[in-house]
């Protein structure tokens, strides 16, 4: 998974395909409506104090970072500096040259990292970040798991048992499963969340992933496994197919990234589906407000699109972890699913 989006040059994201949107192999919520930034402003306004900043990570075609930034200054609370840390040199281009066309009067603020920043203070975000780190898979072979390794048979790529059993005292698997049940965990999540722990101050992380809590996770009819491929918007279960050129994603264990946060020095603030951190941000207010009646079927369609349980309303969720902050989160109004982690 790794090599196959990261490889450089070579990987679905360092390599030179489109990617997002209509063009691409899948749409994510920015790319679906500006009003999905404008809704994410609206929380971060909550934490900026015109001496924080913003790091986005992952921030794909850039456009999060333009609807992030024009709405926080129609609300007066532009970030000291918006930083982004994108590991694609082909993505981080592209960034450059959407923020240029649709904001040029704030690139100034956009600085790029390559790596952590040593401390932080602000607003974290990660949309759809923590399903592109590449996962392990395990399968259940008489009382254990155990990983699935790929391996190269006359120039085919495959799957491969490990011939012992997976032992990682770090996360929780399921006792009650059938052989041949299928997962993943995801360490380098995992991890990555321990890193931010190390660097961030005060401030709130905003993870917005599809994925569950562990119970679902573990449903035991998911039996295969959360693995899913897209290519030209088709979803497949091939990871060896069209590599470099599918996207290769998991869903995220959010009790896992929970856990994580907790033991690293977070607080779990907030957890809820997309469409009601959105709802209890008043995404409703912004197709009140528009007068133009074409402009208001478009917004609705968009709408409908990011809460929709049919749609991404449901099974794209938003985790805040918190540190040195006592603010009740405006996104977590309406509803708070903590106690599913
Ligand atoms: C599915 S795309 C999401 C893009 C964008 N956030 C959006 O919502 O349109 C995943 C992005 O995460 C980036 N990425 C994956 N792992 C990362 C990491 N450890 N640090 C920073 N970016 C990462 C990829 O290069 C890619 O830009």
């Amino acid at each position: 998974m790794d090599l196959a989006l990261y490889y450089p040059g070579k990987g679905y994201y360092s390599g030179g395909m489109q990617k997002f949107g209509e063009q691409g192999d899948f749409i994510t919520a920015p790319e679906t409506s500006d009003l999905f930034g404008y809704c994410l402003a609206r929380q971060c306004a909550q934490i900026l104090n015109g001496e924080n900043d913003v790091l986005e990570f992952g921030a794909g075609s850039g456009i999060l970072a333009t609807q992030v930034l024009f709405e926080l200054g129609r609300l007066e609370k532009l970030p000291n500096k918006y930083y982004i840390l994108e590991l694609s040199a082909e993505l981080k281009h592209r960034q450059k040259e959407t923020i240029t066309k649709v904001l040029p009067e704030l690139l100034d603020r956009v600085v790029w990292l390559n790596t952590f920043p040593d401390d932080f203070s602000g607003v974290v975000i990660a949309n759809e970040v923590l399903d592109a780190m590449p996962a392990k898979r395990l399968i259940k072979k008489q009382d254990n798991f155990v990983e699935l390794g790929v391996d190269c048979q006359n120039d085919q790529l495959q799957w491969q048992m490990f011939d012992h059993p997976y032992t990682d005292g770090k996360v929780l698997l399921p006792n009650e499963v059938e052989q041949g049940y299928t997962t993943e965990v995801n360490l380098r999540a995992m991890a990555w969340v321990e890193s931010l722990s190390d660097i961030v101050d005060q401030g709130l992380v905003l993870l917005i992933d599809y994925g569950m809590g562990r119970d679902e996770y573990f449903h035991p009819q998911r039996g295969e496994g959360t693995l899913r491929c897209y290519y030209q918007h088709k979803a497949g279960d091939d990871p060896f197919m069209h590599v470099g050129e599918q996207d290769i994603t998991t869903s995220v264990n959010f009790s896992d990234m929970a856990d994580q946060a907790q033991s690293s020095g977070f607080s779990i603030a907030g957890y809820a589906t997309q469409a009601m951190f959105l709802i209890s941000l008043g995404i409703d207010e912004y197709l009140l407000a528009e007068t133009d009646e074409n402009r208001r079927i478009t917004l609705a369609q968009q709408i409908k699109q990011l809460v929709l349980p049919s749609a991404m309303g449901e099974s794209f969720k938003v985790l805040a972890l918190t540190k040195k902050c006592q603010v009740k989160l405006k996104g977590f109004k309406e509803q708070d699913l903590r106690h599913k982690l």
